[in-house]
């Protein structure tokens, strides 16, 4: 069920009693973090809360790494991109972790934790809290992934500079008369291509909710050479599903090579570049392909992040005040609203078939 952020005087007795909150980013860093790490402080310190800075995300509270934040480390973070308090990918509760934690907290009367970050930190916070550590997780992604909230920040930033990207390839692909691919992030959903792909007029769009067979992008791009359009722009998210149905009996995904970083995460990357290859195979045309990576990660976040940042800091607070942790705060509609952590985790949000549709119809 959902609850609505709302005051009321009886649950703000609960809050009472607790004395100090730590505020933690894990997950890749995005735009508005710094928003949101700078509303949990002004909320937490107008009810006279000590706010605790977490230093490089888990790593740092498994570490130990932590101090009081001060009024003048937030003044003038709203604009800045980045996370002040540093981040990693990092599960603090391997190898005695949880114990240690808990210790750390009680040492410095922290009653509990704002962890803001992916649905790779919800599902650490859900764990957390399952495990007797007070948690309230702040959606935040470019990938735009995590379930039940309309829209994590940093996503309307990253779609922003993809469209820009986009718009920009344009000129290009116009003036030479190519086909030009750009790969944005996204990893197992196609939230960044499919808004950037709709708003850059993209020709195709492929994204891993919706495999595409090659076959099709192939007729797509001959259609639009014969109707006279001289140059296409695809837009490929990172983990798409192509298809390569062309020339085979027995079709198969086209693989993109990954690894695993320090931390285990799967890394991708790359499979523009092999849909180059792949279409250069069966068109006599100019094709250049173009990867964008962290560069819609970086920057100084739109003024919609930045709201949406402070909105879910100040509603974190607000239910940590209350007493009610073991929940996410999430954007419903115009709403802030709180959903509890253990449906949070149960699935990841995907591109609604819908939206797709809409960016189908200018395939052609
Ligand atoms: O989850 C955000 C994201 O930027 C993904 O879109 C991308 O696949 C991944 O992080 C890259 O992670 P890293 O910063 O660990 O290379």
């Amino acid at each position: 069920m959902r609850h609505t952020v709302s005051r009321s005087s009886k649950k703000r007795q609960a809050g009472k009693t607790l004395k100090a909150i730590g505020v933690v980013t894990g997950g890749g860093d995005c735009p508005g973090l710094n928003a949101a790490i700078r509303a949990v402080y002004r909320r937490a310190q107008g009810a006279g809360l000590i706010v605790y800075g977490i230093r490089d995300g888990f790593k740092g509270l498994h570490e130990g790494q932590l101090k009081p934040l001060k009024s003048l480390e937030v003044a003038g973070i709203v604009a800045k991109g980045g996370t002040i308090l540093g981040t990693s990918r990092y599960n603090p509760l391997k190898e005695g972790g949880l114990a240690r934690i808990k210790t750390l907290l009680a040492r410095h009367h922290i009653g509990g934790l704002i962890n803001i970050g992916g649905e790779g930190t919800m599902r650490l916070s859900h764990q957390m809290f399952k495990q007797g550590i007070p948690t309230i997780g702040v959606p935040k992604t470019i990938d735009n992934d995590v379930w039940g909230t309309d829209f994590t920040f940093g996503f309307d930033t990253a779609v922003s500079i993809a469209t820009e990207a986009i718009d920009r390839l344009h000129t290009t692909a116009e003036s030479h008369s190519r086909i030009m691919i750009i790969e944005v992030m996204g990893r197992r959903t196609g939230w960044i291509a499919t808004y950037s792909g709709i708003a850059g007029g993209a020709d195709a769009i492929l994204i891993p909710e919706q495999p595409f067979r090659l076959s099709r992008l192939l007729y797509i791009l001959k259609m639009r050479q014969r109707a006279g359009k001289r140059f296409s722009i695809i837009v490929v998210s990172e983990d798409a599903k192509i298809l390569l149905d062309v020339g085979t009996k027995t079709p198969e995904m086209l693989e993109v090579p990954t690894h695993r970083d320090e931390y285990g995460t799967v890394q991708l990357g790359g499979i523009a570049q092999l849909l180059e290859k792949e279409l250069r195979q069966y068109l006599n045309l100019e094709i250049r392909s173009t990867i964008l990576g962290y560069v819609q990660r970086g920057g100084s976040p739109t003024a919609l992040d930045r709201v949406l940042a402070t909105r879910l800091g100040v509603g974190a607070v607000e239910l940590a005040l209350k007493g009610r942790w073991g929940q996410m705060v999430g954007l419903k509609g115009t709403e802030i609203v709180s959903v509890p952590l253990n449906k949070v985790v149960r699935k990841i949000k995907s591109v609604e078939p819908e939206l797709y549709r809409i960016g189908e119809f200018f395939f052609e």
